[in-house]
């Protein structure tokens, strides 16, 4: 399963890149309005920065005017993935970007149903967002093991990147599921690597370590 990023934090995404493990980054209009700074030019940064898809958003809420802005955003670098919502309109405008090569990622994905027709339109990645579900006391995870299934009955390629991942579980069960990507928080990336008996355990070596080079020099 792919790691990306789920930030417009160019502190973040460069700590996550040092680790070795990062593949692309998610962004969205909240992540980026937290930033401060033009869009644009952080959009800019972070390609900079990243060997691997950077998506951003479009905020046009109407076709044509949605493939217009991501003819823009689709000029800062050719790792930008457009990302459209899962509406009507962000199906016709995804069916026209794929048939011209532009990449999308059909975002706010709440349904089998909108997953099935973005993958019809030519979308390449769909995100559900499993943690806005598990917040209305749905399942999130079961919405995944849909499209999943969906997508494996009918031989689709459009890749499922698991979003509005909350915590360390929500990676763990997209990896069960056989999801192509989590896109994670950068407090959740640190997470997963956490285990207390690793500390303890590293505690315990160097102890014994320090205890044993006192004796040795004592001889
Ligand atoms: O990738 C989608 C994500 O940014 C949404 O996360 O936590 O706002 O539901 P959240």
């Amino acid at each position: 399963m792919k790691l990306f990023i789920d930030t417009a934090n160019l502190e973040e995404i460069k700590k996550a890149c040092s680790y070795g493990v990062l593949d692309g980054v998610t962004t969205n209009p909240t992540l980026l309005s937290r930033e401060g700074s033009d869009p644009i030019e952080q959009l800019k940064k972070i390609v900079e920065v990243v060997d691997g898809p950077v998506s951003a958003e479009v905020t046009s809420l109407k076709k044509e005017e949605m493939v217009k802005e991501a003819g823009g955003l689709a000029k800062i670098a050719s790792n930008i993935v457009i990302k459209v919502p899962c509406t009507t309109e962000g199906l016709a405008a995804t069916k026209e970007l794929s048939l011209t090569g532009v990449k999308t990622n059909l975002t706010l994905c709440f349904s089998a149903s909108q997953a099935l027709l973005v993958a019809k339109a030519g979308a390449t990645f769909v995100s559900p967002f499993v943690g806005r579900l598990d917040d209305i006391s749905a399942e999130g995870m079961d919405l995944v093991s849909d499209i999943k299934v969906i997508y494996d009955n009918f031989k689709i390629n459009t890749e499922i990147i698991v979003a509005s991942i909350r915590h360390p579980i929500h990676f763990l069960e997209a990896a069960r599921i056989g999801a192509d990507i989590a896109t994670v928080p950068f407090a959740v990336i640190e997470k997963l690597m956490k285990h207390p008996l690793t500390d303890i355990g590293i505690e315990r070596f160097m102890a014994d370590w320090d205890k044993l080079k006192k004796q040795l020099n004592k001889e």
